[in-house]
């Protein structure tokens, strides 16, 4: 008999937080969880772990439903509205921010909240890491994936471990013209740079093992301004990677955030910072709103159970990663108002920039 495929959803959203938008208040993640719980006992759910990165909520879901389940999608949008409705209650800021919706209508994406989710069957021994951050956007996980699954220097198992030799295919995504493509990496590596080095745009969507087909990585990659047509806050996304027995080991995984890169977002969504890993419980983006925080936690599953989490940029191992990124974010903060760290123009397309140029425009002169 086939064995049962289980599914592991990621869905988030920053529904309010204390104070302004650093941190949901542990009321809200304490209404999520009633709910979740609820959803447990009734069988719907297998396991679930709620984390905070920043002021997001992030509902780490197991069960055997499959991928974008009506019943599991509207359980994570109900209980985004019980946190919305805490959030009310104490005043806190922006609160229900991400929910683009008054009501739920059967598939969660396109409503504001952010998903990741991947249906597989669980391996002898499943190791999980689940890649959550805040003040930024999807791209933020072009680079790292880039590093984990196809860069040598980073992952020596690309180079040693049989099983990883043959290489993965990375489905991205073009956000703006909503289309997807599949490259087969590494014959198509230099193919695949011309696009995802552009994360504004391009995005790793799901990366697979060539060698047994299957699902290896999946990102969330919801832009709620894109989505909304006006600025929102940025899309703080999360991503799953499935790690060992042919697949990067976690450790692999964990390497590509020890160089801290660039991402868009921090300030008012508006400014190029560097992603700072960080403990579950230090990812309060304060100065300037940020910088930009990433939080790794490791699961193994255990017949859909959650066992964990393991908090890994804890670790004394990234206290190196976090002085450059201060040092680097002590830089770009030099330059103010201006680019490169602040985004280009069209990136800033749907902040609250263009209202403030257009009052000017009646006042340029033809040369
Ligand atoms: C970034 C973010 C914050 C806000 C900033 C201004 O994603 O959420 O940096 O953009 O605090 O917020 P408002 O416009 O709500 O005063
Ligand atoms: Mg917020
Ligand atoms: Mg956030």
């Amino acid at each position: 008999m086939a064995e049962r495929e289980v599914t592991l959803s990621v869905i988030k959203a920053d529904v309010g937080s204390l104070v302004g938008h650093v941190q949901a208040h542990p009321e809200m993640l304490a209404a999520v969880e009633t709910r979740l719980a609820a959803a447990k006992e009734e069988g719907l759910l297998t396991d679930f772990y709620v984390a905070n990165v920043g002021d997001d909520i992030e509902l780490i879901m197991t069960h055997y439903k499959g991928s974008d389940n009506e019943e599991i999608h509207k359980l994570a949008w109900d209980s985004f509205m019980d946190a919305t409705e805490v959030a009310r209650e104490l005043k806190l800021y922006a609160a229900g921010q991400d929910l683009l919706s008054d009501s739920f209508a059967g598939n969660i994406k396109g409503l504001g909240p952010g998903v990741a989710e991947m249906t597989f069957v669980e391996r002898p021994s499943e190791p999980i890491v689940i890649f959550m951050a805040d003040k930024t956007d999807p791209g933020a996980w072009n680079l790292p994936l880039y590093k984990m699954f196809a860069d040598p220097f980073n992952t020596i198992g690309l180079v040693i471990d049989p099983k990883m030799h043959d290489g993965f295919k990375f489905e991205v995504h073009d956000l703006v013209e909503h289309k997807k493509i599949t490259f087969s990496l590494p014959e198509e590596l230099y193919d695949m740079l011309v696009f995802v080095g552009s994360p504004s745009r391009y995005c790793i969507k799901h990366i697979y093992a060539k060698s047994t087909g299957a699902i290896a990585a999946a990102t969330s990659t919801e832009r709620l301004n894109l989505m909304a047509g006006r600025y929102i806050g940025k899309d703080d996304p999360v991503c799953i990677v499935r790690c060992q027995s042919g697949l990067p080991a976690v450790g692999e995984a964990l390497e590509a955030f020890a160089e801290p890169h660039l991402v868009a977002g921090w300030m008012r969504g508006s400014h190029y910072g560097p992603l700072l890993p960080v403990a579950e419980k230090d990812s309060r983006p304060t100065r300037f709103d940020g910088p930009p925080r990433v939080v790794a936690l490791g699961f193994q599953l255990c017949h859909g159970r959650l066992i964990g989490p393991q908090d890994f940029f804890a670790d004394v191992a990234f206290d190196r990663a976090r002085k450059k990124a201060l040092k680097v974010a002590d830089y770009l903060r030099h330059l103010g108002p201006f680019e490169p760290h602040r985004l280009s123009l069209d990136q800033l397309e749907y902040t609250t920039l263009p209202l403030v140029a257009e009052k000017l425009q009646e006042r340029f002169e033809d040369l």
